[in-house]
């Protein structure tokens, strides 16, 4: 039963203590959450796993691009474990590294040595690596802003991997108009672009989240006739068009952070992953909050790990046997961690 999973899960924890420490997303389930020694969003669960150096185990409750950086940040005495080896990323596997050093051939073409490339961390470790080699680094939802600016210290233009709505969203906050963003499509090889290319100051990974494109215009549009005193808060890995016309958007922390402080009886819609929303909901009874797409939007994979898989894991690691753990080959991490560093020596 529940209880008893739950039941076991304590005493295991306790019995493993500081040996064994457990990161959790905000999109992780309650079920998972509830056991997580530090909950966060993608840029303060790198930093943690990269400051714990006393926990032999990290258990990580995220998806396999997380528990990569967690490998690459820990020292090698500290072995990454994820709980469910299925619990991917749809929008990391939309850049793959063969696409990648094919697409920066083109575009060296194209732009000649004017392009640094940036990665959002939600992208494996191989292109993490890749742009830590072309001078580049990782950005995360809560630290886009300054990365480009930082970025465009360094180059004229930025290749934007693997999402096209928090590049765009970003450049588009930094001022650059959309018609000075041109998309790279890496299945066709090709630009989405009408006009001069030399105009171009940011392209574009045509990659995508797939669980931010459920919330809509439409969405938007519905709930501003029905009521428009709710204020509309977005992750900004949903479109352009539903960042602008949304009143707030950031990452999940942000999100967080920004109900928590709001007054009594305000009404929120959130347009992000499901369990967050709910949490929210849960802990937020004296305000309204809801998710801004009525059918609920699921993460599949954060959605892998869960009760069992966490017990079994745990279960493992009491009879020392490793399971799942995350090992990114050392060459790929090297460079990986470059771009990491980039990136947490400035955010
Ligand atoms: P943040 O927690 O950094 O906002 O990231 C959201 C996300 O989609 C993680 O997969
Ligand atoms: Fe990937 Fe989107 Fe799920 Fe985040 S919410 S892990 S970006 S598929």
């Amino acid at each position: 039963s529940v209880e008893e999973m739950e039941a076991r899960v304590f005493e295991i924890k306790e019995k493993l203590g500081s040996k064994v420490f457990i990161p959790g997303h905000h999109y992780q389930k309650d079920e998972v959450i509830q056991f997580a020694d530090v909950t966060g969003d993608s840029l303060q669960l790198a930093q943690v796993s990269a400051k714990n150096s006393k926990a032999e185990y990290i258990v990580f409750c995220g998806v396999h691009f997380m528990a990569e950086t967690a490998d690459i940040l820990t020292e090698d005495k500290q072995k990454v474990i994820l709980p469910d080896m299925r619990a991917g990323c749809s929008m990391a596997d939309m850049a793959n590294i063969n696409q990648t050093e094919r697409g920066w051939t083109e575009m060296q073409q194209v732009f000649g040595d004017t392009i640094i490339p940036l990665t959002y961390v939600n992208s494996t470790a191989a292109i993490k690596s890749f742009v830590g080699k072309n001078s580049g680094a990782t950005v995360t939802s809560s630290n886009a802003k300054k990365m480009l600016e930082w970025a465009f210290t360094q180059k004229e233009r930025i290749l934007f991997l693997p999402d096209q709505h928090l590049g765009r969203n970003t450049a588009y906050d930094l001022g650059i108009p959309l018609d000075q963003m041109a998309v790279w499509d890496p299945i066709l090889e090709r630009f989405e672009y009408e006009g001069d290319l030399s105009e171009v100051r940011v392209i574009l990974w045509k990659g995508h989240c797939s669980v931010h494109e459920n919330f809509t215009v439409g969405n938007i549009e519905d709930l501003r006739a029905k009521d428009p005193n709710t204020a509309i808060i977005v992750h900004p890995e949903c479109s352009r068009e539903v960042v602008a016309l949304s009143d707030y958007a950031g990452s999940t922390k942000y999100i967080i952070d920004k109900i928590s402080h709001a007054e009594a009886g305000t009404k929120w819609a959130v347009g992000t992953e499901m369990n967050l929303v709910n949490r929210l909901t849960k802990q937020h009874a004296d305000k309204e909050v809801f998710s801004l797409n009525p059918q609920m939007c699921p993460c599949l994979t954060m959605n892998r790990i869960d009760l069992p898989h966490l017990l079994w894991t745990l279960e493992s690691i009491e009879n020392d046997e490793i399971m799942n753990q995350i090992k990114v080959d050392s060459e790929i991490a090297t460079w990986a961690k470059v771009a990491l560093e980039r990136m947490l020596d400035r955010a």
